[in-house]
């Protein structure tokens, strides 16, 4: 091997160590991602205290009509799509974590701990805001109830 070439490998190499290293630094900061409780986390954003009475079945099927048009995209409710299947999501967090995920992804995925940990699970995908009232997240969330 000529200087030249060996001098191209040296660099590759050092290249090669950078991006290592900056990988490394960045996974290193992920996994620093505070733990919280997502059965006691209410998330980041309008919506602070959500009462569940009885299930309300008109607003069950309009919050069905606004996820089918809205969500869909990406999301399924049985099987993993872009984002996560929503079955069973009211058992794994709150109803008011839901909304706030709803209404304000965008901060939810940059500061919440439950929503940042997700984004690294989806491949840093981010969930991007539908601009929806906190009506119409609030009928979305009495459909989520029946699917279980
Ligand atoms: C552009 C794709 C996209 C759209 C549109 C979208 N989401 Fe998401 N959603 C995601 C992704 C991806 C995640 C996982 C977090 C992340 O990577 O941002 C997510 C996460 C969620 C979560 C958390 C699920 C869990 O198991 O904790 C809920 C709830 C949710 N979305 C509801 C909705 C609802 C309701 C709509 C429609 C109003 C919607 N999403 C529209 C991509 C999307």
């Amino acid at each position: 091997m000529n200087f030249k070439k060996f001098h191209h490998l040296v660099l590759l190499c050092f290249i090669g160590f950078i991006f290592n290293n900056c990988n490394g630094g960045s996974k290193q900061a992920e996994d620093d991602i505070p733990y919280v409780d997502p059965m006691t986390n209410l998330g980041i954003g309008p919506v602070t205290s959500v009462e569940l009475g009885e299930l309300d079945q008109a607003m069950v099927e309009e919050g069905k009509k606004l996820y089918d048009a809205k969500c869909t995209a990406c999301h399924n409710i049985n099987t993993k799509l872009i984002g996560p299947p929503q079955a069973g999501v009211l058992k794994r967090r709150t109803p008011e974590w839901v909304m706030n995920m709803i209404l304000n992804p965008t901060e939810m995925i940059k500061k919440d701990p439950t929503a940042r940990r997700l984004l690294r699970e989806f491949n840093n995908v981010p969930m991007t805001e539908q601009g929806l009232t906190e009506e119409e997240a609030r009928k979305i969330l009495e459909y989520f109830r029946t699917v279980d």
